[in-house]
């Protein structure tokens, strides 16, 4: 009896939180490796096939419905560097946040940047996906992976409520239903079109006209 509960709790938990794996988004074409969790939630990587000297990303970043999902670049919550996330109608709201105590978090400022991959960056009726180049944003002090590590932990939270006032970026959000770390094999994020994704960064749209992008 025991051990069949502990078996079913078990596997509940790996439905839960599956191993990131390689992930085309089909309407960007750019390959990730892909952490899906059942809240909804997902947060993919790619890199360089170099890694030599590289301090930039491409990520992609979701969730279901209308809350807000926040990836964590160093793992835990406090003194990380943190990406926080949410749509607006069909806009994505995104800022750089950091804290030292456990709270909504500020604002973080410093050379990093992020400029978003217009066609990876949508809403469609089930998900919102937030696509964009991270640069700057492999950083030596701690408060993100650092460019040697080959397995780090990297953090998410994702709350469904959407935060109290969705068109500011600097909102305060109330805390996480779900969170949690996940350990991302960096080798499988890496990929030799990496360059090429990284151009379309900042570009509109093709055919298609968008409304101001936020954050
Ligand atoms: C009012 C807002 C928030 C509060 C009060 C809060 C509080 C906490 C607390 C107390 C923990 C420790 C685990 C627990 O006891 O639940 C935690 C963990 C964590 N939080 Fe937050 N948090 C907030 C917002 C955020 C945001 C916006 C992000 C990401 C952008 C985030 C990312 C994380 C991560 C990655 C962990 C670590 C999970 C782990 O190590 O397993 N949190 N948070
Ligand atoms: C996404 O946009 C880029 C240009 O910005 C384009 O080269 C690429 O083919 C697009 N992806 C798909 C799947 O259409
Ligand atoms: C990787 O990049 C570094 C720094 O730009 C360069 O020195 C090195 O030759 C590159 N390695 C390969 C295998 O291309
Ligand atoms: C909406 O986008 C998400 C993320 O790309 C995808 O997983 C999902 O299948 C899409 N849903 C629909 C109904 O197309």
């Amino acid at each position: 009896m025991k051990l069949s509960t502990l078996f079913v709790g078990g596997l509940a938990s790996l439905a839960a939180a599956q191993t990131p794996a390689p992930y085309t988004d089909a309407k960007s074409g750019i390959t990730f490796n892909y952490f899906a969790h059942s809240t909804g939630y997902f947060f993919g990587l790619a890199l360089p096939a170099n890694s030599t000297g590289n301090t930039d990303f491409i990520a992609t970043i979701g969730g279901k419905g209308t809350g807000w999902s926040g990836t964590s670049l160093g793992g835990g919550m406090l003194g990380k560097l943190l990406i926080l996330a949410w749509p607006n109608g069909q806009n994505i709201v995104s800022s750089f946040r950091k804290t030292a105590n456990y709270g909504s978090p500020a604002v973080a400022t410093g050379t990093f940047t992020q400029t978003s991959i217009p066609n990876g960056t949508y809403v469609n009726s089930t998900h919102w996906t937030y696509t964009f180049l991270c640069s700057k944003c492999i950083l030596t002090d701690k408060t993100t992976f650092a460019p040697t590590d080959t397995a780090p932990s990297l953090g998410y939270a994702v709350n469904a409520n959407a935060p109290s006032q969705k068109t500011n970026p600097a909102s305060s959000v109330s805390k996480h239903s779900t969170e949690g770390q996940v350990v991302f094999d960096l080798k499988k994020a890496q990929n030799a079109n990496f360059a090429t994704w990284k151009t379309w960064a900042g570009k509109p749209a093709v055919a298609k006209r968008e409304r101001p992008f936020l954050g």
